[in-house]
């Protein structure tokens, strides 16, 4: 894979599309700040720092504070680098890379020397970004408008082949992590040491993560979001699901994996519910709505119930009585790229009309009819979530639901399966399943 080639392609059509949109929307300058870093309220230390993903849309700089794009509607855009002379901390090294040679570079030390290489405020600028000091020195009108934001956030969903090897070489790293966290939880390792065991193999620090590792044995597996890592060993391995992903070029990889230390029925459940991540997978089409796969997805997940004697009725009335979110409380996707999940899942059209999830399923992240190019997480889960099983314990279902199978699972937690996908044309590739199959 040639990457230098294949950026090469993604800014030329990239700086068309914006250019397009700045001209249609009477904007002759886009200045797009990296960020600045965020300080610990009355204290001399900052947040960890991530680039903005507008400024990384363009370039691979993930962490480069007080830098500055400038994109006129010709010529190279410009680039002013920030570079410090510091011995506090490392400063950014030296521009480097495939990227370089695309921008007209200005490399400053001072933050006083940025103001002189930008441009003027003419009205016909606009600011994408998080505003600062330097930004708020121009007029309001030109901070993030309105109209030209949602057509970039529209367009955003579409992947270039360049953004795809990205998040396909985010899945090969994170897919090669997982094995290794995999292998911590056979050999019975603490949430913490498999943690551990993740951030080692991918070489690198809990900051450069795309999101804070979920790693759950047991119970904790229920836990949507669990990020506590614990130290502790708990005194039998039942189960373990790990919600972990991995960066490349500033483009993510978001990736769950459940697994059951022995036979039996929770490995069994584990099987059924991959068997149904796959058909979910596999029924995805150009022109389907993302929506109608979700749906369908909690049909499966409802015949899962059925099957495996957890709720005594129909998947259809499992479904129709709104039980099979008891067990499945969460969207089966999004939109993955420059952020884990990436915008525009809710536009209807590229104005920002928003097309709302059903009024049943408010969590869902992406309501959009699947398309060529799209990359997108598939997600499904069963989780035993006593909050949201406890109201069923005495409702109007409550016989329905055979609370000893159930109370039996509970020490287990759940289940999540995620792989990432992109439609290329008209073929669905699942990228996780094939970084997992590359690093057998
Ligand atoms: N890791 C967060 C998510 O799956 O959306
Ligand atoms: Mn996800
Ligand atoms: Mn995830």
């Amino acid at each position: 894979m040639n990457m230098a080639a294949l950026y090469s392609e993604h800014l030329e059509n990239l700086l068309a599309n914006h250019r397009g949109l700045m001209q249609k929307n009477g904007y002759d300058t886009l200045l797009i700040p990296s960020g600045e870093p965020v300080g610990i309220y009355l204290d001399d230390m900052d947040y960890p720092f991530k680039s903005s993903f507008f400024f990384r849309t363009y370039v691979p700089l993930t962490g480069l504070p007080f830098s500055y794009l400038i994109i006129g509607l010709s010529g190279k855009p410009k680039l002013v680098y920030y570079q410090p002379a510091d011995y506090w901390h490392t400063p950014p090294s030296d521009p480097a890379g495939y990227w370089v040679e695309h921008f007209d570079l200005v490399v400053v030390s001072e933050q006083a020397q940025i103001a002189e290489h930008l441009p003027k405020d003419d009205g016909k600028l606009a600011i994408l970004g998080g505003q600062n000091s330097v930004t708020t020195r121009f007029s309001k009108s030109s901070h993030n408008p309105e109209k030209l934001i949602n057509e970039i956030y529209w367009q955003r969903a579409y992947k270039s082949d360049y953004e795809i090897a990205c998040i396909q070489q985010a899945n090969l790293l994170a897919a090669k992590a997982h094995k290794a966290a995999e292998n911590a939880f056979r050999e019975k390792k603490s949430e913490q040491q498999i943690h551990l065991a993740y951030l080692e193999s991918l070489g690198v620090l809990e900051h450069e993560l795309p999101y804070g590792n979920i790693v759950c044995l047991n119970e904790h597996a229920s836990i949507l979001h669990y990020m506590d890592s614990s130290s502790h060993m708990p005194e039998k391995h039942l189960s373990f699901l790990i919600d972990a992903g991995a960066t490349v070029n500033g483009y993510h990889a978001d990736i769950t994996r459940t697994y059951s230390h022995s036979d039996g029925e929770f490995a069994d459940l584990i099987q059924a519910m991959d068997k149904a991540q796959l058909a979910c997978i596999d029924s995805i089409e150009v022109g389907k709505s993302y929506v109608d796969l979700h749906i369908e997805t909690h049909l499966r997940i409802a015949q899962i119930l059925k099957d495996f004697d957890l709720l005594d009725m129909s998947a259809d009335s499992i479904v129709e009585a709104g039980l099979s979110n008891v067990f499945f409380p969460h969207g089966l996707g999004h939109f993955i790229g420059l952020q884990v999940h990436d915008v525009g899942g809710h536009f209807a059209d590229q104005t920002g009309v928003i097309k709302s999830p059903p009024d049943a399923h408010p969590f869902l992240r992406l309501t959009r009819i699947i398309e060529a190019g799209m990359a997108f997480t598939i997600e499904p889960g069963l989780y035993f979530i006593e909050m949201l099983l406890r109201p069923h314990k005495s409702g109007s279902y409550c016989n329905a639901f055979n609370w000893e199978k159930i109370d039996r699972l509970k020490p287990y937690g759940g289940i999540r399966i995620e792989d990432n996908v992109v439609v290329k044309g008209n073929k669905v590739v699942n990228l996780t399943r094939e970084a997992f199959k590359m690093n057998d």
